[in-house]
């Protein structure tokens, strides 16, 4: 098939490219690489060995976009382009609600004036709010507690209005629980710009002498060890996930909701735990008050995607540790080296 990646210069964009490459797909690129890095796509060429086009456009600019897709001629868009940072869009939210919400109300006028109709879409685990784990699709949504998670659940549900006003769309919403690790060479992996928001890229930068120490946020959680509980998925797992959901718009029609995670939680100390021993790394770290807005439990059930997807997760949290550090050690400043 031929795929329009919008974000695919990103963390899971670039992974996801990499398996619809493999897996014998033809893949084009569209990032604005506003947090992001063309290395990334030459890196993807090179493990791939295949090459493919990269647009420098923006999902709000429609004029750019109506030239990619004539040029493209894409069957299907799956669409990660977006801001993703959850402090920020509480300091900044109209920049999320015009990137994220505008910018997805644009890309899907210019399908709909092309007739493109498929498009699998990034959403988040942050949808379920409030809810009791393990979380399920059918579960509500919508009480996000920030304006990013906001963003997620007021594009899901343009997407739904769209599907209502015309069935022939075929939709795919998937919930990404807590996506770390790296590709397995070590050449392509998260790369934040600034310091870290997330645990995983924040740990890593201690790890090799970026940062100082972890601040573990509260151990007074009501879980077994006092600290947070989170459904950590390798990018590799997810991206293939994509794969999955590329086949299932092939062969299937409607709208669907599916949870990528592993089912699993483990506590930040668990996953401390897990770095120090798979890799040997001294990492100090300190326990600090709680990180406002942060829940004590989140974790799937993605029983959903393994029965209609074909789909499960392969790698468990010390693959993820030791893709981790393979890609911070080998690229300390992250694409910038
Ligand atoms: P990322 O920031 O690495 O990738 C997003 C990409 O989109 C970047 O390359 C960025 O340059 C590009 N982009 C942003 N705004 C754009 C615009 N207006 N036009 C064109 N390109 C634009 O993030 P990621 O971790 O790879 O996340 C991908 C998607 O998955 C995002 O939509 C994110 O919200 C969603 N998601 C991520 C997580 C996570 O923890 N990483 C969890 C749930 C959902
Ligand atoms: N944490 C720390 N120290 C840090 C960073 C994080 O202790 O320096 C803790 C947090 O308190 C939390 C856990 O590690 O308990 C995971 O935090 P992350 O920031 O890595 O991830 P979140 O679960 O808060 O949120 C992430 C994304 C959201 C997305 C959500 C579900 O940032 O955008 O996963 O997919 F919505």
């Amino acid at each position: 098939m031929r795929i329009l990646v919008t974000g695919g210069a990103g963390y899971i964009g670039s992974h996801t490219c990499l398996e619809l490459l493999e897996g014998g797909h033809e893949v084009f690129v569209l990032d604005n690489l506003c947090n992001s890095s063309v290395e990334a796509i030459k890196r993807v060429k090179e493990l791939s060995g295949k090459s493919f086009e990269f647009f420098n456009c923006d999902i709000r600019d429609k004029s750019g976009l109506r030239a990619v897709f004539t040029k493209a001629r894409p069957e299907a868009v799956i669409h990660f382009a977006g801001l993703k940072a959850v402090g920020e869009s509480c300091e900044k939210p109209l920049e999320y609600y015009d990137n994220n919400l505008g910018g997805t109300v644009c890309l899907c006028e210019v399908m709909q004036e092309f007739g493109l109709k498929n498009i699998v879409f990034s959403s988040s685990a942050t949808v379920y709010g409030r809810n009791e784990p393990p979380l399920s699709e059918d579960m509500p949504t919508g009480d996000c507690s920030n304006p990013y998670g906001r963003t997620k659940y007021m594009i899901e549900e343009l997407l739904k209005d769209i599907y209502a006003s015309d069935n022939s769309w075929n939709i795919i919403l998937l919930r990404y629980f807590n996506p770390i690790g790296a590709h397995k060479s070590g050449r392509i992996g998260e790369n934040p710009k600034g310091i870290p928001n997330n645990l995983m890229p924040y740990l890593s930068q201690v790890a090799v002498g970026k940062l100082a120490e972890l601040s573990i946020f509260g151990d007074d959680y009501e879980t077994p060890d006092g600290t947070c509980i989170r459904d950590y998925i390798h990018v590799v797992d997810l991206a293939k996930g994509h794969l999955c959901a590329i086949n299932r718009l092939e062969q299937s029609k409607g709208l669907e909701v599916f949870n990528l995670g592993t089912g699993h939680g483990y506590s930040v100390l668990d996953i401390v735990k897990a770095f120090i021993g798979t890799t040997g790394v001294n990492l100090p770290y300190k326990i600090t008050p709680r990180r406002a807005g942060d829940l004590a439990a989140v974790y799937s059930n993605s029983q959903k995607a393994t029965e209609l997807l074909g789909w499960s997760a392969q790698y468990g949290i010390e693959r993820m540790c030791e893709d981790t550090w393979r890609w911070q050690s080998n690229n300390p400043t992250g694409y910038e080296d």
